[in-house]
């Protein structure tokens, strides 16, 4: 499983990188970052899929 984020759809309403900064970090401009790339681990997997849970604008999704 990987992260795949859509820049064009985020908002910068910021919960990805508040509930999982261990994936997800802000650029200047308060937008999301993925800090992973490729497969992830199990615990990654979960917390991914909590960050794409609650992203209003559905920006993230965790794909295989
Ligand atoms: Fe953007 Fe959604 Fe995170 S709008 S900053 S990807 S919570």
């Amino acid at each position: 499983m990987h992260i795949v984020f859509d820049r064009d759809k985020c908002q910068g309403h910021g919960r990805c990188y508040a509930l999982a900064g261990e994936l997800f970090d802000a650029d200047d401009e308060g937008y999301a970052v993925v800090l992973v790339s490729g497969e992830l681990t199990d615990d990654q997997v979960a917390t991914a899929q909590l960050a794409a849970d609650n992203c209003p604008e559905y920006a993230i999704t965790v794909e295989a």
